[in-house]
């Protein structure tokens, strides 16, 4: 842990004074406890005027040796990752810092005799095994390009962002267990790389021992060629704002973007998150983020930053509901965890299960609670106080996006104040604003507004795969100068943030993000549909759920079969994450003159709030309203 660690409220204040005063000095004395192979000539430079921000240029640095190497003299024979099976009786299975090392460079070795070198593109496919935690580090190892991909898409989705970013190698599994289910994920590869021509070559990491196709001259498996590597890995040289890694996320419009995050601002940004909110501050403290290492939180909070910080990270390879709800709890037992991090939506779907699962299970090693990914509501924060942290641990809330690397908005554990479903305070290097619709920046408590950044952070995304004008509009084209979040947000008389929910056409679903436009074009792509509107609306256990409209060609058709036809398709293009949660047909969408769809409307009535539909008068057929709201009950 390092001597830049906030220990006390006092110490948060000035350090978050000195980050935006002279972020320089303090994000230079920051970077100064890592491993650089060469100093910056510069910390922060440029800014987003004409995004040209960079921090820590001219450096050189390979975050792999900050994550591993570094920490070889000082402690090899720590656990360096520790993973629980699907199976509560299968084998744990333990890396010390130097076993870890060694796997990852063996790892890079086999990569590169693929013929992968620094810049090239590589998508990981796996379910949460070891091995895709080892070949996240191992392409960062190699300064290859990791584009991680949840297990959980579909052939087609996996596609588009193999062919949007043109990798030439894919990693996957045979199969991976999920519950009492097995994802065929090498099947579901096959699927994608029909149209893939980019891929050369594929490593098949053997979990599940389903049988799988080999094709011959692309395919290899991992154990073949893992046990000719060798374990000597010399780590590339990277620049600091060399990318390290594409992530694809959804936007309100369009197909998803392929976020790309850079080295040596990133690398600070994981570690200084980390231990700042977590504050793991034992040597026995044991930290286990319940993530999946296909979302950003499980690559800043269970790869980077807690190996960045040399403690021990956890990761749980199955579902919180197998073999039974409290699975969790058991783990938690099991292993003597401190500091647990896990979503909303987790914790609303547990508390709604047998709750003497929870109540017989030993929490007592627990000290630090997280949530991320969506707002909490009341009771799931008190729940989560109560029957889990026993009212001891404070709960840090804390608000980000795979956009800006690492948490953002949070309490500090132990040292800043929490508040139920307040994300509170912002991490020393964020200066906040809320804006209202024209920009104008709201000042004062007790306001509500959009939420924005105007200052460039370490962490912080630098552009969008192949398409540097979609980051523009995307993020600085709604206020000028200003990162917008797309969020809403309220500060409240004592200045604590809380956030409100997306502002924009994107569907918080279980902490996923999905934009309303890449369901509607799923289902538009079927013969029988003339249009879809789709929007959130709010779900007890997801947070918000899908609610599709849809104008079908032929009325005459089977609607039960329809609807399941729909459901389907949404499940082959993207994924089951995206498919509807209610599914109504309509003879018409409320649109304006000009062909708006009046989306406000419809998520009104999907809100089951059809008396306040607002002014309707404007609408090119306001009858269709009369329609929607009695065919909704
Ligand atoms: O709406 C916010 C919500 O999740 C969005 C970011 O989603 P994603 O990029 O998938 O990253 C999720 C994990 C960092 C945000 O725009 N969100 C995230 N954390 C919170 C949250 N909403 C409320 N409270 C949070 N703590």
């Amino acid at each position: 842990m390092s001597q830049w660690k906030i220990s006390n409220f006092e110490e948060y204040q000035k350090a978050y004074m000195a980050s935006l005063e002279n972020p320089d000095q303090f994000w230079g004395n920051i970077a100064e406890s890592f491993q650089w192979k060469k100093k910056w000539n510069t910390v922060k430079s440029g800014g987003f005027q004409n995004l040209d921000f960079k921090w820590f240029d001219g450096s050189e640095l390979n975050i792999t040796e900050n994550c591993l190497d570094r920490h070889l003299s000082s402690q090899p024979d720590k656990l360096a990752l520790l993973f629980e099976p699907n199976d509560p009786h299968g084998e744990v299975i333990k890396y010390t810092y130097r076993e870890l090392h060694e796997a990852v460079c063996k790892t890079a070795n086999m990569i590169k005799g693929l013929g992968i070198k620094k810049g090239d593109r590589v998508c990981l496919y796996m379910s949460m095994v070891p091995e895709l935690l080892i070949s996240v580090l191992a392409c960062a190892r190699i300064g290859a390009i990791h584009s991680v991909v949840f297990g959980g898409f579909s052939a087609q989705s996996l596609a588009g962002r193999i062919q949007d970013s043109d990798c030439k190698l894919l990693i996957t599994n045979d199969g991976g267990y999920r519950g009492d289910k097995i994802i065929p994920l090498k099947e579901i590869s096959d699927e994608a790389l029909k149209n893939c021509p980019s891929i050369e070559n594929v490593i098949v990491h053997s979990r599940t021992k389903s049988e799988v196709k080999m094709q011959s001259g692309r395919d290899h498996w991992w154990h073949d060629l893992y046990k000719n590597s060798s374990a000597d890995c010399p780590a590339e040289t990277m620049k600091a704002e060399d990318p390290l890694f594409i992530l694809y996320t959804s936007g309100s419009t369009g197909k998803p973007k392929g976020v790309l995050h850079t080295t040596a601002g990133y690398m600070v940004w994981a570690a200084y998150t980390f231990q700042n909110v977590f504050q793991l501050n034992d040597e026995k403290d044991l930290y286990w983020c319940t993530a999946d290492i296909g979302w950003i939180t499980g690559h800043t909070y269970i790869t980077y930053g807690p190996l960045l910080s040399g403690v021990t990270t956890v990761m749980f390879e199955g579902v919180p509901t197998y073999p039974d709800a409290g699975r969790f709890w058991n783990i938690v037992d099991k292993h003597q965890i401190t500091h647990f991090y896990t979503a909303p939506t987790a914790i609303r779907a547990l508390m709604a299960c047998d709750q003497s699962l929870v109540e017989k299970a030993n929490l007592s090693s627990l000290k630090v609670l997280g949530t991320v990914g969506e707002p909490i509501n009341v009771e799931a924060w008190e729940w989560y106080n109560e029957h889990v942290g026993k009212k001891k641990c404070p709960i840090v809330d804390t608000w980000w996006q795979t956009e800006t690397g690492g948490i953002m908005i949070s309490p500090l554990a132990n040292i800043t104040k929490t508040k139920p479903c307040f994300a509170t305070l912002p991490i020393p290097g964020v200066s906040l604003e809320l804006v209202d619709a024209d920009g104008k920046v709201i000042e004062g408590n007790r306001v509500e507004g959009n939420l924005c950044v105007s200052q460039s952070w370490p962490g912080q995304a630098r552009t969008v795969w192949g398409d540097h004008e979609r980051f523009k509009q995307t993020y600085f084209g709604t206020y000028p100068n200003k990162y917008f979040t797309g969020d809403g947000c309220r500060r409240d008389e004592d200045g604590y943030y809380r956030i409100t929910g997306r502002v924009d056409d994107v569907i918080n679903v279980s902490g996923h993000r999905i934009g309303t436009a890449e369901v509607e074009d799923a289902i538009d792509l079927l013969e029988n549909v003339i249009e879809t509107a789709v929007v959130g609306y709010p779900h007890d256990i997801k947070g918000q759920g899908i609610y599709a409209y849809i104008i079908m060609k032929d009325a005459e058709v089977n609607v039960d079969s329809f609807i399941k036809t729909v459901r389907e398709q949404v499940t082959k293009v993207i994924g089951p994450i995206a498919k509807p949660d209610k599914i109504q047909i309509v003879s018409g969408l409320p649109k304006t003159r000009s062909g708006k769809i009046m989306r406000r409307i419809l998520r009104k009535v999907a809100e089951g709030d059809s008396k306040n539909l607002g002014d309707t008068s404007t609408l090119l057929d306001p009858s269709v309203v009369t329609e929607i709201v009695n065919g909704a009950k």
